[in-house]
């Protein structure tokens, strides 16, 4: 897990196996298992969120696993806690 800033990750129990970095999105650590982009995408446009992606593919190994954690936005407009999330 990576993030520009320290203390800005959650760690999992038990993380003898995960690895809390900072940096920025260009620079993804290579040679893990699992790459999770929590709460990351929805703060981007399109090209922006390629740009991301292809930096994980980058660095990902051929057996690694991308995580994308989001809420789903209502299609009809209606309140949602996934605004919440946004940074501003
Ligand atoms: C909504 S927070 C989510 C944090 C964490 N993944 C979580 O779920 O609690 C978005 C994160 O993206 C990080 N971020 C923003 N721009 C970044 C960049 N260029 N490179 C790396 N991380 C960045 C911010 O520092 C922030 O930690």
């Amino acid at each position: 897990m990576w993030s520009r800033r320290p203390g800005c990750c959650w760690m999992p129990p038990g993380r003898a196996r995960c690895d809390c970095r900072v940096g920025d999105f260009a620079d993804v650590p290579a040679g893990g298992d699992v790459y999770v982009l929590a709460r990351v995408l929805h703060d981007w446009d399109d090209e922006r969120c390629r740009e991301i992606l292809s930096h994980c593919a980058r660095a990902m190994p051929a057996h690694a696993d991308l995580l994308i954690v989001e809420r789903v936005l209502p299609t009809d407009g209606s309140a949602s806690l996934a605004t919440a999330w946004i940074c501003t």
